[in-house]
């Protein structure tokens, strides 16, 4: 069972009100498709794979046993990301040293359209929300690694407490963070 729906409601006042109601959704035959419609900025592409790449690599994982959440990120009803989690030690990864027993954010993304909204930033909460009820068992860290060059993704996760090992993940800098 690892379908999560949490909301958040924020008002945040600055020039006008924007309510962000943020949940995540499991993939399934209504959304699959509109998920791989999701698209990042032009600039962004060498930041993370397609989200069509993504989902072929979990079903990939899954056939070999391993451990995979994908979810769809909504404001409300809208459709705005993909976001997919990963626990232990998967055959994509040059053997970093932290992955055995432990989560990742495998992949994150927010549709260009959406961008700058705070919409990332919760999806990032309820990913690591979803984490801390342990789906795979109890774990120490959860992980991530970015391009050295992704300064807004990088900046985001030093917020949450991620911090950077000085190990790399074939060309992506690895930063871990204490659950
Ligand atoms: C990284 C990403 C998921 C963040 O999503 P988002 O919804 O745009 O982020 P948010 O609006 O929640 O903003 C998060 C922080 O980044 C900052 N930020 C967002 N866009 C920014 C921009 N264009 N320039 C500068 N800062 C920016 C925000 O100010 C915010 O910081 P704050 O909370 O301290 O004010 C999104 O930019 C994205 O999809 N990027 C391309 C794919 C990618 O790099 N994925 C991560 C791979 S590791």
């Amino acid at each position: 069972m690892w379908q999560i729906r949490i909301c958040r409601d924020i008002d945040k006042s600055y020039f006008t009100e924007v309510s962000i109601m943020i949940h995540l959704e499991k993939l399934t035959y209504e959304n699959f498709d509109d998920v791989f419609e999701l698209k990042v900025k032009k600039v962004q592409y060498p930041f993370v794979a397609s989200n069509c790449y993504s989902v072929a690599e979990a079903y990939v994982t899954m056939m070999c046993g391993g451990h995979v959440f994908p979810f769809a990120i909504y404001n409300d009803k809208r459709l705005v990301g993909f976001i997919q989690i990963g626990y232990g030690e998967n055959a994509d990864q040059d053997g970093v040293s932290v992955e055995k027993d432990n989560y990742e954010i495998w992949r994150f993304m927010i549709d260009k359209r959406y961008q700058g909204r705070g919409y990332g930033r919760e999806a990032l909460k309820l990913a690591l929300d979803f984490i801390r009820t342990w789906p795979c068992g109890k774990a120490e860290f959860c992980w991530i690694s970015y391009e050295p060059e992704n300064e807004i993704a990088r900046k985001l996760y030093a917020s949450f407490g991620f911090e950077e090992t000085g190990e790399m993940d074939g060309d992506e800098i690895v930063a871990v963070l204490k659950l």
